[in-house]
């Protein structure tokens, strides 16, 4: 998949997220796993597993697409629709889900 793919995914994802239809952390869930996937296997090997990461890492990494301290082009728009205690309401579900089953090398 091209990353161009990905960002107009992202950009779509982003207007779900900015209406009232992804309102609670299962919906916002579901935009996630679309392509971090829903059992922990991304849809694309440009797509890191974030599932059975840490809690804290996946904070951080959420915080700073949202503040600019780390720009993608496609999660920086995603996480930026995100309010401080989505993020933290995410972080703690990706990292309690259990890890990829086919870990990718990176
Ligand atoms: C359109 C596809 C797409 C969607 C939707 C998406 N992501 Fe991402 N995500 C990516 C890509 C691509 C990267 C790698 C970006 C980079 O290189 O910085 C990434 C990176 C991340 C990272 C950093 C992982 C690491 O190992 O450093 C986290 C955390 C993350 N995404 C969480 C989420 C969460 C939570 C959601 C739902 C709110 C979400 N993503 C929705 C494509 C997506």
């Amino acid at each position: 998949m091209a990353l161009k793919h990905l960002a107009l995914i992202g950009a779509s994802m982003v207007g779900l997220l900015a209406t009232a239809r992804a309102d609670t952390l299962s919906d916002r869930v579901e935009l996630c796993v679309a392509c971090h996937g829903e059992h922990g296997v991304p849809q694309d090997k440009s797509i890191p597993v974030i599932d059975g990461q840490q809690q804290g890492y996946l904070y951080l990494q959420l915080r700073d697409y949202k503040n600019g301290g780390r720009r993608n082009e496609v999660m920086s728009p995603i996480a930026e629709a995100l309010e401080r205690a989505d993020i933290i309401a995410l972080a703690e579900y990706f990292s309690k889900r259990p890890a990829s089953r086919s870990p990718r090398m990176r």
